[in-house]
């Protein structure tokens, strides 16, 4: 048996970090996407393979730790297994256009690429469900995820999340376009979280009063959505830069790539995690294409992005 799913990248538009310590943050799910190919085997074992490696789990010896970036992956696909009391393993391939460490989201779309292909070998989740086991998949790595990455992947479109009461379809019609620039700084998530904890231990203060101000911003970003006015967007996306600098996401190059992409675009910001990874620029039509040009003579490798609707593919 075989069952194949997909899922998008994403990128945060206005509240990482904050996320995680319950203020409403706004996503956008892009056009790039991870496959997920997975088929039943007769021997107990779980076998993922991509392009960045590959894991072999043998069900039979439970003392077996997984120390990989596979981890969530394999997690959720025995969660299926136990579920299901499939009695053999399986075997998963994963294809991604997704670039990996830098902010977009790869991990958390393969998890939910992940548990859609295998639980599609079993039965149809609905994808309140494929959520709940991508969720669980990248706690196993990182206890205290948000799940608003996973949440924009399975669902697609442009979204207010919010960790205590799940997310919102926001019903935005307006036609902006980012500029997605890669500083090449790949990052694990997990010891960037760790590390703005940290900051928030020795100047709780200092936080709190960040975590009011981006909880007002996120409601200042819905107005300026609803206007359509990119204008405003632009600047709020710069102010939520200054939160983030503040809570020491930030290096020179993030700095200067955001230097040359404020000079044509609306405005722009670190997207996901920081501490390297990728910006974004708001742009429309008429100035993306210096934007990139800008990005692209000052050797940064950029690429405009799509809003991607559909979220979760499974077939
Ligand atoms: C990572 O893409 C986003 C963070 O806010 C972490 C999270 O939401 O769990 C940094």
């Amino acid at each position: 048996m075989k069952s194949t799913a997909s899922a998008p990248a994403k990128v945060i538009l206005f509240g990482e970090h904050f996320v995680v310590y319950d203020i409403k943050s706004i996503l956008c799910a892009i056009d790039k996407r991870v496959k997920v190919t997975s088929t039943t085997t007769d021997e107990k074992k779980i076998f993922i393979k991509s392009s960045m490696g590959q894991i072999l789990w043998d069900l039979s010896n439970p003392k077996q730790e997984i120390k990989s970036s596979f981890k969530p992956f394999a997690h959720i696909a025995k969660k299926l297994i136990d579920e299901f009391n499939h009695e053999g393993g399986l075997e998963i391939t994963i294809n991604s256009d997704i670039p990996s460490g830098v902010g977009l989201g790869s991990s958390s779309a393969c998890c939910v690429a992940v548990a859609g292909s295998v639980s599609g070998l079993f039965t149809k989740y609905p994808k309140e469900k494929i959520l709940e086991l991508a969720i669980q998949g990248e706690q196993t790595v990182f206890e205290n995820v948000s799940g608003a990455d996973t949440t924009v992947s399975t669902f697609g479109g442009i979204i207010e999340y919010d960790k205590k009461t799940g997310y919102k379809k926001l019903d935005v019609d307006t036609d902006f376009h980012l500029i997605i620039a890669n500083s090449k700084q790949t990052h694990s998530t997990h010891k960037i979280v760790s590390k703005v904890n940290e900051f928030k231990k020795n100047n709780s203060e200092v936080f709190l009063s960040l975590c009011k101000k981006e909880s007002e911003l996120v409601e200042q970003v819905k107005k300026s959505l609803a206007k359509k006015d990119l204008q405003s967007l632009g600047e709020n996306m710069k102010t939520n830069q200054e939160y983030l600098e503040t809570i020491g996401i930030s290096n020179d190059k993030l700095r200067l790539m955001l230097s040359v992409a404020n000079k044509t675009s609306f405005g722009a910001k670190i997207t996901g995690a920081g501490g390297g990874g990728c910006i974004i620029a708001l742009t429309d039509e008429v100035n993306m294409e210096n934007t990139i040009k800008d990005l692209q003579n000052n050797n940064f490798d950029c690429f405009s992005a799509k809003i991607d609707t559909r979220g979760l593919d499974t077939f």
